[in-house]
């Protein structure tokens, strides 16, 4: 079913907007966007090397001292800098709390709980890992991913209780060894080491296989402009494990479980990123397990778009059509084992 129109912030009005628990947050640029200069999103050059994102708990110290490096510098960029780190969680902060009113309409616009979620967050963490590869001079840096799907990879990565990739906002019953409980609700699971991974794996079996066959299922509810608040459907792996781990690993000793359980707050965790890269993986492990045909054909959905800061700083407008093939966009995920999907419960 088509039809709506294509939706768009206006970058003109970033306003005071509303955490989870409704207390006031103000995650605007310094400066207005509304004033930079604008260009559209361009391909990368075919003939650039691929940067290929590998599991977390499979990297090497050389790659660890690179990406550390460089989100220490991102963190000692001045703020007037779009591609500074506390700018980056803002972005994060500005789209998922409504900070933006739609172009053309006085709604907000929020890509959370709808078919925005999957297109949405690639582009934020694609351009993320761009300027980090920028500001250590490797334009072959990839994220790494937190496989929290794969036993291994079901604790926090190690290398987050390190350096700049610490976040003192965490659930320290959560941090390593604890294995994660990939479908969290607030509630301990109870359950030791073995058992918590084989629930996972189940759970992984259902939001990935039987409980997705239907596009809406997986990609979540159908938005289009204007429409803000009427569409409210998650996807099954957005509410978790999205949701679940973003809970997990916040800090029980902060109101909205501060930084990674809340929107607002939930980028200035370094873990965000490698958990973020392994949910824009597994969309992709969903659409080759249904053959790779485009899940939404809808224009209201291609043709939407939104805006970030490239490596350059330079503000870059694009459209969710420009984010649907890892290939043209110059990166892709190293295989790996899908444990969970001969898990039928
Ligand atoms: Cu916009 Cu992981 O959330």
């Amino acid at each position: 079913q088509t039809g709506g129109r294509p939706i768009a912030p206006n970058l003109a009005t970033c306003h005071k907007s509303l955490s989870d628990a409704g207390r006031p947050v103000f995650c605007c640029p310094p400066k207005r966007e509304s004033e930079e200069s604008v260009i559209d999103f361009k391909f990368p050059s075919p003939s650039t090397p691929k940067r290929i994102r590998r599991p977390a708990h499979l990297v090497d110290d050389d790659y660890l001292a690179k990406y550390q490096r460089g989100v220490t510098l991102m963190k000692q960029l001045d703020t007037s800098d779009p591609r500074n780190f506390m700018r980056q969680a803002n972005i994060h902060c500005i789209f998922c709390t409504g900070a933006y009113t739609q172009v053309n309409s006085s709604h907000l616009l929020n890509i959370h709980r709808s078919w925005f979620f999957f297109p949405w967050h690639r582009l934020m963490i694609y351009f993320h890992e761009r300027i980090l590869g920028k500001l250590i001079g490797d334009d072959t840096f990839a994220l790494p991913y937190w496989n929290w799907d794969n036993p291994p990879g079901m604790i926090i990565p190690h290398y987050y209780m390190n350096g700049s990739f610490v976040d003192k906002d965490r659930d320290h019953a959560h941090l390593p060894p604890q294995v994660a409980d990939i479908s969290f609700d607030y509630v301990e699971s109870g359950l030791g080491p073995e058992e918590q991974i084989e629930s996972n794996l189940h759970f992984m079996y259902h939001q990935m296989v039987s409980g997705a066959k239907k596009v809406e299922l997986f990609m979540g509810c159908k938005r289009t402009a204007g429409e803000e608040g009427e569409c409210d459907g998650p996807g099954t792996v957005e509410v978790a494990p999205h949701n679940a781990l973003h809970t997990w690993v916040g800090s029980n000793l902060q109101p909205e479980r501060e930084n990674m359980g809340a929107f607002y707050s939930a980028a200035r965790d370094p873990v965000f990123y490698a958990h973020h890269a392994n949910i824009d993986r597994l969309w992709t492990v969903w659409r080759k397990l249904r053959g790779n045909v485009p899940e939404i054909v809808d224009p209201a959905w291609l043709d939407s778009y939104f805006y970030f800061h490239d490596e350059n700083a330079q503000l870059v407008r694009i459209k969710i059509r420009d984010a649907l093939d890892m290939d043209k966009l110059g990166y892709g995920y190293e295989d790996i084992d899908l444990p969970w999907l001969n898990a039928r419960p």
